[in-house]
């Protein structure tokens, strides 16, 4: 079985390839920069980009794990009459337009689909490497925002089940990590996996922007979902351990997998 995976050279991507080689899958990988892409020996390479996509790339794929990005009726459209059965996609648990599209896309095409929609990944928190690295403590505005994040391997392994296996045609998989934390709880879960005690000092959103130099559009992004999440704790769901089989990974978990980035 072939499955082509976009997005592969992604936070996600990359496990999706993984864990389909170990798999035995066959996995062909679309990037628009083969050069810099750093993927396995094992995977066929395709060059290419979603807004502009070309039929070439779908030719003897029979499963896609779609990434919400360019035009997706467009993909779909060509990897139907390539003769794919099945997509999964990735998406978002937060609503927007450009999701709500690929996956409208996908459940018109007739094929099989399964749609993954995680909420926030763990892997933000690599945002904090530098703070923590110079002086232990992370600075940010929001420090009650109660997230849940996710592990980039079990929305993978999500994805992957998805892809490989039968059962989740039709599913919608909204998921979180295992536990709903504040920003000082994740700071200190970080600290737990690499031996150091990990402050959090609480900004004003006024001074974060100010010394973070997140570009504006990025940081009214982030403090909506922060301020949000104040007061509307974001859930733990159960669907990792639902589709797995197995508990969803914490953020020492996490964090221990990461230890290197924060140390
Ligand atoms: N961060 C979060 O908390 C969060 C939460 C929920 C959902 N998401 C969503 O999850 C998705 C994946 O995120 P990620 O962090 O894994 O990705 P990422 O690390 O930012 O990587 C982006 C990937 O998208 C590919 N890509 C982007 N535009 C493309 C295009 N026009 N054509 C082909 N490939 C394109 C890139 O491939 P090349 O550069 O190799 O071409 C790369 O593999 C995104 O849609 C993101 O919005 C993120």
């Amino acid at each position: 079985m072939r499955i082509l995976v976009t997005g592969a050279t992604g936070t996600v991507g990359r496990h999706v390839v993984d864990q389909l080689l170990t798999a035995g899958a066959t996995v062909r990988a679309l990037t628009r920069d083969p050069a810099s892409a750093r993927l396995p020996a094992k995977v066929e390479l395709v060059r290419g980009d979603l807004g502009s996509p070309s039929a070439g790339v779908f030719r003897g794929v029979d499963r896609l794990f779609l990434l919400s990005a360019g035009d997706s009726a467009r993909v779909v459209d060509l990897a139907r009459e390539a003769g794919v059965r099945r997509i999964v996609t990735l998406t978002s648990a937060g609503i927007a337009d450009e999701y709500q599209e690929t996956e409208r896309s996908v459940e018109k095409s007739g094929l099989e689909w399964t749609h993954v929609r995680p909420g926030m990944f763990a892997a933000n928190l690599l945002d904090w490497a530098r703070g923590i690295k110079a002086g232990g403590v992370v600075r940010e505005p929001c420090a009650q925002a109660r997230q849940t994040p996710v592990h980039e391997q079990d929305i993978a392994a999500v994805a992957a089940t998805a892809l490989l296996f039968d059962g989740h045609n039709g599913h919608t998989y909204t998921l979180s990590g295992p536990e709903s934390l504040s920003k000082p709880e994740q700071a200190a879960a970080i600290g737990a996996a690499i031996g150091l005690d990990v402050r959090f000092e609480e900004l004003t959103p006024h001074e974060w922007r100010a010394r973070s130099g997140v570009p504006d559009l990025v940081a009214d992004f982030l403090l909506d979902i922060w301020q949000r999440a104040t007061t509307r704790p974001e859930p733990v769901l159960p669907t990792v351990e639902e589709v797995l089989g197995r508990p969803a990974r914490t953020v020492t978990e996490w964090a221990v997998d990461h230890a290197g980035d924060f140390r």
